[in-house]
């Protein structure tokens, strides 16, 4: 049976729930918080040390300014009023990707991390104006920097995504079968898992399932 250390997703098809229940797209933004709450106490239950959430991509931005700025009000409004429960659950929150929100949120995000530095139950990377391409041209930016040399074990320790293990499972919701510019260094060895399910309706059950296939996976790192 494999262990889980990480479980990777991408929460996708929000807008697409909203417009199907004839409401908004962010009232599917909204109702996809839900899924991840559910989703990170379903985590802990089974013991898994690190989730990651891809929550804003750099390219986001270039949606509608009303979207854009509600995500970032629902983000303010979970992390205000559940970050004190997050850490009581000893839970460690972290952003993957470059803080260049405005000051409160900028505020709120570093106080998060903060709070939670020393947590170690599980590890919640929450991927935040990400962008993989640029995480790795990051880490080999600071490489040069630093004049240290561009190799494999180099380079994974300048991403956004240092001390973590790679994730032994991604997930994508929402029927489509791309990876967005998501981890791409670090799924070099992943199960991926695509999930018909729109993000809001993905729950402990299609999870669960998902854990169980994967643990029954043979897996080869490239030897046979
Ligand atoms: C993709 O769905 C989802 C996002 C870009 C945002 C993810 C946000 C949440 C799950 C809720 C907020 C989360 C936090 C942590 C505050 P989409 O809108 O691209 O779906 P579509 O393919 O139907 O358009």
């Amino acid at each position: 049976m494999n262990p889980i250390k990480h479980v990777a997703i991408i929460m996708d098809g929000n807008g697409r729930w909203g417009i199907k229940k004839r409401k908004s797209r962010n009232f599917g933004h909204k109702q996809g918080l839900k899924s991840v709450e559910k989703i990170i106490k379903e985590t802990l239950k089974k013991k898994i040390r690190f989730l990651t959430l891809y929550a804003f991509s750099t390219e986001n931005w270039k949606r509608p300014k009303n979207e854009v700025n509600y995500l970032f009000s629902l983000l303010d409004n979970f992390l205000s009023n559940k970050i004190k429960e997050l850490h009581s659950q000893k839970i460690k929150f972290v952003v993957l990707g470059k803080k260049k929100f405005n000051k409160k949120l900028n505020n709120l995000l570093n106080y998060s991390e903060k709070l939670t530095s020393n947590n170690k139950k599980l590890q919640i990377n929450l991927a935040l104006n990400y962008g993989s391409k640029s995480e790795i041209i990051n880490a080999i930016n600071n490489l040069k920097k630093k004049k240290l040399q561009i190799n494999e074990s180099n380079i994974t320790r300048n991403l956004y995504t240092k001390n973590t293990p790679d994730p032994d499972i991604l997930i994508r919701t929402g029927d489509r079968k791309r990876l967005s510019n998501f981890l791409l260094w670090q799924l070099a060895y992943s199960e991926i898992f695509f999930e018909k399910k729109l993000w809001p309706d993905f729950n402990e059950k299609d999870y669960n399932n998902i854990l169980n296939k994967f643990k029954k996976t043979k897996r080869n790192f490239g030897k046979i």
